[in-house]
């Protein structure tokens, strides 16, 4: 029988488990930190949490244990003999800070060596992201304002702080910052950046064909697999630009993003992207067909039961695969008949031309949304190169990894 939980992290996009170091400083944002710790070992993190004295007044170190899955330690005369000091900071992939308050990022800035926490920090050559949380007076004091000036001149990455409610009665700028976009910011850091320099096209989401002005022909994808995918091309470099089609995720940031609502929207999009663009992901579900002739009105009961005649609709990847010179194409393939899977995904991928093809089985309570999907991946020929189960995020990184490759041979 199988368990429904584990000790171990899930693989993170690069195969492996990257080492990050949380250092929990003394602010009552620390709370919001346990799911930030949560989430990064969700995402397939090793996560090693350092508190400080007073971080522990605020949250207690058997809940970030449990949480973090691994024994947290907070003094320098913890595990001497295996030169703990240092060894945590020198084997860190990246260090987050969070809450750092206005005290710790002072003694960062100023190279102080009188806890665990700041003798990994000094130790280590990793990335460290820093997401600050105070009362706007300390935020805003000149003090703490040269700190953070001196810390983002030495390539530390700040992360918030938002503007809200405050711990009193007051609100204004020093809240901690939105855990997700914390768990982001140390994502991208660690992310491989093997697409610096390359522009990539992602279609997502749904798109919809209009019966009257109130209803259209539509299809359950929600968008969260390209947004996956154009989220982790980000994170790895590349200049993203992004066709949305009714995407029901929050839109990514860091790219430009094209809303369309048809399959002929989004063809045009395509068509005029396509040209200056290295890598094209078509992962968005394009409806085969539309309504002939949308009524332009609303169709009333009245006046009978409706015949819709229907249309085909150009094949948009097939038709950027014909001309695609030297640039990548991935195309998606969703199959409900698990019998004829690999059969279809060979044919699809040699009839669209494209180098890759993606696919997975869909159902009614299978594939749609941020849930786990387990996709296969073929090449140009058919030849099944992959498969891979997981978190959209993580199956975003093992495409990303292939298209890495096709890139480089095609150069
Ligand atoms: N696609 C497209 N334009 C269309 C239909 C689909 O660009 N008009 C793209 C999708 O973005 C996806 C791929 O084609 O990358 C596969 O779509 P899918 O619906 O699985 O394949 P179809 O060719 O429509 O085949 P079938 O409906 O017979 O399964």
């Amino acid at each position: 029988m199988r368990a429904s939980w584990s000790l171990t992290p899930p693989t993170n996009v690069t195969g492996l488990h990257p080492r990050v170091v949380v250092g929990l400083t003394g602010g009552i944002a620390a709370y919001k930190v346990v799911s930030v710790i949560r989430s990064l070992v969700e995402r397939g993190c090793d996560v090693h949490v350092i508190p400080t004295e007073s971080a522990l007044n605020f949250v207690g170190r058997a809940t970030l244990e449990a949480v973090s899955r691994n024994p947290v330690h907070d003094s320098v005369f913890d595990g001497v003999s295996e030169v703990r000091h240092v060894a945590m900071g020198q084997s860190a992939d990246a260090i987050l800070i969070a809450p750092a308050t206005a005290n710790s990022l002072s003694a960062i800035a100023e190279g102080r060596a009188d806890s665990l926490l700041l003798t990994s920090v000094l130790a280590s050559t990793a990335p460290i992201v820093v997401a600050p949380a105070m009362h706007t007076e300390m935020w805003e004091q000149e003090s703490t304002q040269a700190n953070v000036a001196t810390l983002v001149s030495r390539g530390v990455h700040l992360v918030g702080p938002a503007s809200g409610r405050l711990t009193g009665n007051d609100s204004g700028v020093g809240r901690l910052a939105e855990p997700d976009d914390i768990v982001e910011a140390v994502l991208a850091v660690l992310a491989p950046k093997d697409f610096v320099g390359v522009r990539v096209l992602i279609t997502a989401g749904g798109t919809r064909e209009p019966i009257d002005p109130v209803r259209f022909i539509g299809n359950r994808s929600t968008g969260a697999m390209g947004v996956a995918l154009a989220e982790a091309a980000r994170d790895r470099g590349a200049d993203v630009t992004l066709i949305a089609a009714h995407l029901e995720v929050p839109t990514p940031r860091g790219m430009r993003v094209i809303d369309v609502g048809t399959a002929a929207e989004l063809r045009d999009a395509v068509l005029r992207e396509f040209v200056s663009t290295d890598v094209f992901i078509s992962s968005a579900a394009v409806s085969d067909y539309r309504v002939a002739s949308p009524s332009p009105v609303k169709l009333k009961k009245s006046s009978g039961v409706p015949t819709l005649e229907l249309v085909e609709n150009p094949d948009v990847l097939a038709e950027a695969a014909a001309g695609k010179g030297d640039r990548v194409v991935v195309g998606f393939a969703a199959e409900t008949d698990s019998g004829n899977f690999e059969a279809e995904l060979a044919r699809k991928a040699v009839a669209k031309g494209v180098d890759l093809l993606v696919g997975n089985l869909v159902g009614e309570s299978q594939g749609f949304g941020n849930v786990p999907t387990d996709i296969v991946l073929v090449n140009s020929e058919g030849v099944r190169v992959d498969e891979v189960s997981g978190s959209k995020a993580h199956v975003a990184g093992r495409i990303l990894d292939r298209v890495s490759r096709q890139k480089d041979s095609a150069r």
